[in-house]
């Protein structure tokens, strides 16, 4: 709850008028207390932004017996050829590699994405002037919102959606407006059923849009679905975003895990799109090194100036060895962009196989999965289940209280679905459950055995 300038000097004329009121020194210390405990409050910014879901199932996962396939990252070993460039610009000859670097991206790093996006988009991209590196896709979310979101703004979220979506709005003063994907009913009795079965209302997307709204965030693939959106929705998106003269901030950091059949659309591409969206990579998810925190956000001049001026605020500049390293491995798959050998390729093939083999198993223990079209999740309603939870304490969602029962008893951990949803809408999510397929087969194979002989 946010308070006014009045009730502070309220409350605090209160504290003042009971410390003149006490006399004894134990009450005088406590009198003290509660003044400490009043100057040491937060910033109003974050009230309320306390609860992290990452924070809470990430502790509850970590104990060694436990399979973890909750939280998104991958146990597989990253292409060699990457670490060995991050080790070469810590030891290497040019010493230099391991002092600071230009504060909106190492130059080598700008000029590979520069390149790279610039033949994906079709269109020549300024390095200097419509790049900016920072730690990790989180950063240039986190930049974007607050370099362009202001008290008061609305901003449309797609349910579901990446946790700090929803947090980040709000701690720059924004209004999340929320509108979910909702399941095409036919497809889903069939017992599995796709992401691309996930759907949104054209006119209830129409009726978000409003002289207030200044953004709305897309994610595609999408975490948790594994959504793919489509050329058909990306337009209804795009035509929309142009009608109000809204911004469009697209996360787009699983754009390389793309399963057959699918195609990843990047909405900067759509005509009228480039000078108002801000496209998210992460070099984390692109190369499997989600440790070493390194993002981007790509966009018009006129945007991503603001973005500069945040990043110049806050953290300043990336560790400079990550980014040269970074470069070389853009650079690299670049050139083989169209081979099989390239790691935006081989990647997905080797997780599609992950995939397909999680399909079974969910199935087998009576969970029915949502095939994702891309990105490294999949979530899978447990109602057919039946556990019953209603002895475990805590007013919490059903999926909650299902991850930390699976958690004690299976000694299995996912995340809970509604943690990627509005408040108002967590009772509709709460028989999903979210599963992380970029393991190592010897994972994938305990978690197997978890689940087959779950009944
Ligand atoms: C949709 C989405 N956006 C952004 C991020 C953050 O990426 P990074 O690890 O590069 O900060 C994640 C990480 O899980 C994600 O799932």
């Amino acid at each position: 709850m946010r308070q006014t300038g009045m009730q502070l000097a309220c409350q605090l004329r209160c504290i003042k008028t009971t410390q003149n009121l006490l006399c004894s020194s134990s009450t005088q210390k406590f009198s003290t207390s509660v003044m400490t405990l009043f100057r040491h409050k937060n910033a109003k910014r974050i009230e309320g932004l306390d609860k992290n879901v990452w924070i809470e199932f990430t502790k509850l996962a970590a104990e060694p017996d436990v399979v973890n396939l909750g939280q998104g990252f991958p146990d597989l070993p990253p292409p060699p050829y990457i670490r060995e460039a991050l080790a070469d610009a810590a030891v290497g000859e040019n010493f230099m590699l391991n002092q600071y670097t230009r504060g909106f991206g190492h130059p080598p790093l700008v000029k590979a994405l520069a390149e790279l996006y610039g033949d994906i988009c079709g269109r020549s991209i300024n390095p200097n002037k419509e790049i900016v590196v920072t730690v990790g896709g989180y950063g240039s979310l986190s930049n974007s919102i607050q370099g362009l979101i202001d008290e008061g703004d609305e901003v449309i979220i797609i349910e579901p959606f990446f946790d700090c979506f929803e947090l980040m709005v709000k701690m720059a003063g924004g209004t999340p407006v929320f509108i979910s994907l909702r399941p095409v009913q036919e497809n889903v009795e069939q017992g599995v059923s796709y992401s691309g079965d996930w759907k949104l209302n054209e006119e209830e997307l129409a009726s978000k849009f409003n002289s207030r709204t200044k953004a709305i965030i897309i994610n595609t693939p999408n975490n948790p679905l594994g959504k793919i959106f489509k050329m058909e929705e990306l337009k209804i998106i795009a035509d929309l975003c142009i009608k109000h003269d809204v911004l469009c901030i697209s996360d787009e950091v699983y754009e390389w895990l793309v399963y057959s059949g699918h195609k990843h659309i990047k909405i900067a591409t759509l005509p009228g799109m480039w000078e108002r969206t801000i496209t998210i990579g992460s070099a984390g998810k692109t190369f499997s090194v989600t440790g070493w925190k390194l993002g981007w956000s790509i966009g018009p001049e006129h945007l991503i100036k603001h973005l500069q001026t945040v990043q110049q605020n806050t953290i300043y500049t990336c560790c400079t060895p990550v980014q040269e390293a970074v470069a070389q491995g853009i650079r690299k798959e670049h050139v083989r962009l169209k081979e099989q050998e390239c790691y935006f390729l081989s990647l997905p093939c080797e997780l599609e196989v992950k995939r397909n083999r999680m399909v079974k198993f969910l199935c087998a223990a009576g969970m029915r999965p949502v095939i994702p079209e891309g990105g490294y999740f999949m979530i899978a309603d447990i109602s057919a289940l039946n556990v019953d939870l209603s002895k475990m304490e805590g007013n919490e969602p059903y999926d909650n209280l299902f991850v930390k029962w699976m958690i004690k008893n299976k000694r299995l951990a996912a995340i809970p679905m509604s943690s990627f949803v509005s408040d108002q809408s967590k009772s509709n999510f709460e028989k999903y459950i979210r599963f992380c397929f970029i393991k190592q087969d010897s994972t994938l194979d305990s978690a197997e055995a978890i689940l087959r002989g779950w009944k």
